[in-house]
């Protein structure tokens, strides 16, 4: 699971041993300035480990980190489910680059990232989604934001609400989707709510799509006309 890179009885080689829960020791992998951002926007390292249980519990194969900061949950995760696969996209580039620095000094082979609008992807390619309230940061009031390098606006927030949304809809049942402090919206009502357990310093919820959303969804062609897709119907 952790590779040469990382020295037997170092603080990093302590935090991803199965037993341990100690964010500091994980954290000591970033630089400062991401350290001090971690209690409030990285999956503790407790809350990632029980996450990955969960969604292997749930049959997930290939999971979708939908806003992945540094590579916490997703580091976390791969190290304790090596037989998941586990992508994460992020919007800054700068924390893409740190996150992979990360995954290449633990070792970690099962996860990768990319920089771009997580809501943009091919959320066709994974079978498990995991939400860590991505999308709040644009709404969060008083500065208390990651850096202001990105777009943090309200219709920026809806507009990528919406997005995951009719994603959701569109995926195939089975599909499960794990989220901490929420989705940043609701999930649809074509998901139940499987599991809820209290983790961290609020809640694991565990969601698996069981029927066809039934809704139609509305595509914007560029340049072109809106038109309305039975997604359900074009499924069949
Ligand atoms: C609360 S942090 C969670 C980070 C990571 N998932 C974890 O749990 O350790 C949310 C991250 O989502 C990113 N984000 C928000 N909206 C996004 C979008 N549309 N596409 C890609 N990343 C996004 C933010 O930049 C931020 O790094």
């Amino acid at each position: 699971m952790v590779a040469g890179r990382v020295s037997p009885g170092s603080s990093l080689s302590i935090a991803l041993d199965a037993s341990c829960t100690d964010d500091h020791a994980f954290d000591s992998i970033y630089p400062a300035a991401i350290r001090a951002l971690s209690s409030r926007f990285w999956t503790p390292v407790e809350v990632a480990r029980r996450a990955a249980s969960l969604l292997r519990q749930a049959g997930a194969r290939r999971v979708l980190d939908v806003g992945a900061g540094v590579g916490k949950f997703a580091l976390v995760a791969a190290a304790a489910m090596p037989e998941l696969q586990f992508v994460g996209i992020e919007q800054r580039k700068q924390l893409v680059e740190v996150a992979r620095r990360a995954r290449q000094r633990l070792g970690i082979a099962n996860a990768r990232f990319r920089v771009g609008d997580a809501t943009l992807a091919a959320w066709h390619a994974y079978d498990a989604f995991y939400f860590f309230n991505p999308f709040a940061e644009n709404v969060f009031c008083g500065g208390e934001c990651i850096d202001n390098r990105v777009e943090l606006t309200e219709s920026r927030f809806v507009r990528d609400v919406m997005r995951a949304d009719h994603a959701l809809r569109a995926a195939p049942n089975g599909t499960a989707v794990l989220t901490y402090h929420g989705s940043s919206g609701r999930i649809p009502s074509c998901y139940d709510l499987s599991h809820s357990e209290r983790a961290g310093s609020d809640w694991l919820q565990l969601w698996v799509k069981r029927r066809d959303s039934g809704r139609r969804l509305f595509a914007v062609e560029p340049g072109g006309k809106g038109r309305s897709l039975d997604v359900a119907a074009r499924r069949r």
